[in-house]
């Protein structure tokens, strides 16, 4: 079923890993979608993975950091397709950071521009266009760890945590106005980000999978199935929540 027929959504950092996968999933449902990232070629790819597969897809190059660029990019919505109906904000980084005293202020600031204040200006932007629209519903990516903690992370945990705290007030400032906003928190799933990481051997991406409870990674597919779900109709009573997607890691911890 085609449960976000006529619809139109923004995806972000969808020019790869999860992002992608979303963008796919959001257009299989019947969306047209708006491939936002900062990697314009991997943007563009995306969008022509979807008309090849008979969806309506458009790329615009974006930088979540800046306040110019997040509302161009919600303007090329509007120009394109008309209306916004659902966003999933989703672009991430995630470099090595160090431990608490020795992560550099660069990379806490670097972390925390792209994965909790792109996700609050999207947001901001992405709001007055869906309340001219009537309504519409918003998934944030978070992570597992915005529910729990890991070492040597400080500004990738603090952001993810950071993301479930601005998606639950968020919620509760349009809730009487037709406006849904959840995060969904992804389990380790084998993308670029995470690749990148096991060839520094920060990962073990073997034993990550041997210790999780359906001893196996997830996949970007079942993360973007999640975003589909939060956006449709049929979480119509769904707002305000951290959804953990990752066959039960957090709660088995
Ligand atoms: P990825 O590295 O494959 O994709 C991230 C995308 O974000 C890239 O296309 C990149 O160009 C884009 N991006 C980075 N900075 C940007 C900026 N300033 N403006 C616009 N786009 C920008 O990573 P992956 O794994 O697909 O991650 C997607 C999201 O999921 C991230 O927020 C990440 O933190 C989160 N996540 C990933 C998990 C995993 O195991 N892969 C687990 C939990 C959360």
């Amino acid at each position: 079923m085609s449960v976000l027929e006529g619809k139109v959504a923004i995806v972000t950092g969808s020019a790869s890993g999860i992002g992608r996968a979303s963008a796919q999933a959001f257009a299989a449902a019947g969306a047209k979608v708006m491939v936002a990232d900062i990697d314009g070629a991997g943007g563009e790819a995306t969008a022509q993975l979807i008309r090849d597969s008979g969806g309506d897809a458009t790329h615009v190059t974006v930088d979540v950091t800046d306040e110019v660029s997040v509302a161009a990019m919600v303007q090329a919505t509007l120009d394109r397709y008309g209306r916004l109906d659902a966003a999933h904000n989703n672009a991430g980084i995630s470099p090595v950071s160090g431990n608490t005293v020795d992560c550099p202020r660069s990379t806490w600031d670097a972390i925390l521009a792209v994965n909790l204040t792109g996700v609050w200006q999207c947001m901001k932007f992405e709001i007055p266009a869906m309340l001219r629209g009537g309504g519409g519903a918003i998934v944030n990516t978070s992570s597992g760890v915005g529910l729990i903690a890991i070492a040597a992370m400080p500004p990738y945990v603090a952001s993810k945590h950071g993301v479930i705290g601005i998606t639950k007030v968020a919620a509760l400032d349009y809730a009487t106005q037709g406006i849904r906003v959840n995060a969904i928190c992804p389990g380790t799933v084998l993308t670029p980000m995470v690749e990148e990481k096991a060839k520094q051997g920060f990962y073990n991406v073997d034993a990550m999978a041997a210790m999780a409870p359906m001893k196996r990674l997830g996949s970007t597919a079942e993360i973007a199935a999640a975003a589909v779900w939060l956006c449709s109709d049929a979480s119509s009573f769904v707002t305000g929540v951290a959804l953990p997607v990752d066959g039960g890691t957090v709660v088995g911890r």
